[in-house]
């Protein structure tokens, strides 16, 4: 934006105008071909909760170009009762109201086949639909399916020739350790190009997340103190009040550091560890953040505790004697000039006390000797910057403050910004909306490349040899006790001591002035 005052705020009318072209070359997207959506579990757990109300809501938006869906599962049932399953997990998980126009527009495109029908069945209803959107349309195949089933749908999508023209998204886990994971890459390259895959990590696609880049590579303030020098340690604290639920077949075989750790946790732990890359674009991200990864040092067993929730073994599809970790909290360290020294401290797990996302930035303390004993300062921790990955994406920076009145007491004050309080609240895409729109893109920015995931399970390769036993936590509580020591003689975060502001959730317009 160029000209008006200092704000940006233009003043004139011919900066008016400028502002408004502005804003809308600012969000114009980029036009895409017709597209087939094959979803492969298309009456599954993630497809309802996730991939068709995110659909539903890209078509609203118009973010969809022409497309078609083909919904494909073990269900034995026909295009009618798919479409009925659809509109039922659109009613119950979308998060926006549709009309009757936009669910006929919407579910007039869907189809499903039984994966029963075979690959030449599946292949002749592939070529049906893409006649009907023309020569120019691509295909997705969205592969929502256990990771024991990933290897052999992509077989038969070589054995169908249904590779070409085609990008495939596939679900973690990528493997479950650095062996399995080059076998599945060695599987998948043999049949496609690695830039025909899309490793989706949904924590990336959060708004909050990309936050994190916009808020250290726009603003002059944050970058030149994003180190070693004044920076104490970092917090990626993601603990969850929901138990394995239903879910035992698929986290008794994978746990909490593989489900959220060497997945989501680490994917952020890049965005806030990795140098300014040469432009805001797929390549320089996915390079800065792999350097990343070869910085961090191999994990070590002793600095890692990992802990189950009481009750975890009563739980349907659990195994009596199972050692299947709910939680987990770990140290790590980067070995580059930016952050060596610095601690990273990662924890989430399952039945915890609170639901939450954040990372949290504590700054180094200054000297504090020319304040007097009562003071209080020091007393409430360090500063700290605050990312919450909620949908709110709010941020806030602590800081001590003076307590009004005689004499020099300190209070910890701090300043929060929320997605809430601002007129684009309703503007923000889900995870999955951006990253499916993303994959049709062929923009690889927010995805995870087989050289990431080979490198994080090498570094993660001493704890998986030697694992510390599993302690026991009450559920509600916030780990195993041992965890205090792991972050000592810092703390951990959460639960917070100061609560976040509420903001109101009426439209808030800055006044021209503001400053
Ligand atoms: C998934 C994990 O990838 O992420 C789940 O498999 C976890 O176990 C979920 O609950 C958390 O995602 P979100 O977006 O709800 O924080």
């Amino acid at each position: 934006m160029t000209g008006g005052n200092h704000d940006g705020v233009p003043t004139t009318h011919r900066e008016k105008l400028q502002h408004q072209a502005e804003e809308m070359d600012a969000r114009v997207v980029q036009p895409l071909p017709p597209y087939l959506i094959v979803i492969f579990g298309a009456t599954g757990d993630l497809a309802k909760r996730k991939l068709l109300p995110g659909m539903l809501r890209l078509f609203q938006s118009e973010l969809m170009p022409e497309f078609r869906v083909l919904g494909t599962s073990i269900e034995e049932i026909g295009n009618e009762e798919f479409r009925e399953i659809v509109h039922e997990a659109c009613g119950e998980f979308g998060r926006h109201e549709f009309s009757e126009e936009d669910w006929a527009e919407f579910s007039r495109r869907m189809v499903y086949i039984p994966v029963s029908a075979g690959p030449e069945a599946l292949k002749a209803a592939v070529d049906h639909e893409v006649d009907l959107l023309g020569s120019e349309a691509h295909l997705l195949h969205y592969l929502s399916v256990p990771p024991s089933a990933a290897a052999d749908v992509v077989h038969m999508l070589a054995d169908a020739h249904l590779t070409e023209n085609a990008r495939v998204i596939m679900e973690k886990p990528f493997g479950t350790d650095l062996k399995s994971a080059q076998k599945l890459n060695d599987t998948l390259h043999a049949v496609l190009s690695e830039e025909q895959i899309f490793r989706i990590d949904h924590f990336l696609g959060k708004e909050a997340a990309q936050n994190i880049l916009a808020l250290r590579f726009a603003n002059g303030l944050f970058e030149p103190i994003w180190n070693r020098d004044h920076i104490d340690h970092i917090q990626i604290d993601v603990p969850e009040t929901l138990g394995v639920g239903s879910r035992a077949a698929f986290y008794e075989k994978t746990g909490a550091f593989r489900d959220m750790v060497i997945t989501h946790l680490m994917q952020i732990l890049a965005f806030v560890a990795m140098e300014p890359p040469t432009a805001l674009a797929s390549l320089p991200i996915t390079e800065e953040k792999n350097k990343v990864f070869r910085s961090l040092l191999p994990l070590k067993p002793e600095e890692v505790v990992r802990g189950q929730y009481e009750g975890y073994t009563d739980e349907p599809g659990v195994a009596p004697s199972s050692s299947t970790e709910t939680f987990v909290a770990l140290k790590c360290e980067l070995d580059n000039w930016r952050w060596s020294g610095v601690p990273f401290y990662l924890r989430t797990g399952k039945r915890m006390g609170e639901g939450a996302r954040i990372i949290s930035i504590a700054f180094r303390e200054p000297p504090q000797a020319m304040f007097p004993a009562h003071s209080r300062i020091g007393r409430y921790g360090p500063d700290h910057l605050t990312f919450d990955l909620d949908e709110s994406s709010r941020v806030s920076l602590s800081f001590y403050g003076k307590r009004p009145g005689m004499g020099m007491v300190l209070e910890k004050a701090s300043m929060q910004f929320s997605l809430e309080e601002t007129d684009y609240r309703d503007d923000t895409l889900e995870a999955y909306e951006r990253l499916i729109r993303d994959a049709m893109a062929g923009d690889h920015t927010l995805f995870t490349s087989a050289r990431d995931m080979e490198r994080l399970w090498e570094v993660a390769a001493p704890l998986l040899e030697d694992p510390p036993a599993v302690k026991p936590y009450p559920p509600g509580s916030w780990g195993p006790t041992k965890i205090g020591g792991l972050i000592a003689p810092d703390s951990w975060r959460l639960p917070f001591a100061r609560r976040w502001r509420e903001h109101p959730k009426v439209p808030v317009a800055a006044p021209a002035d503001s400053v």
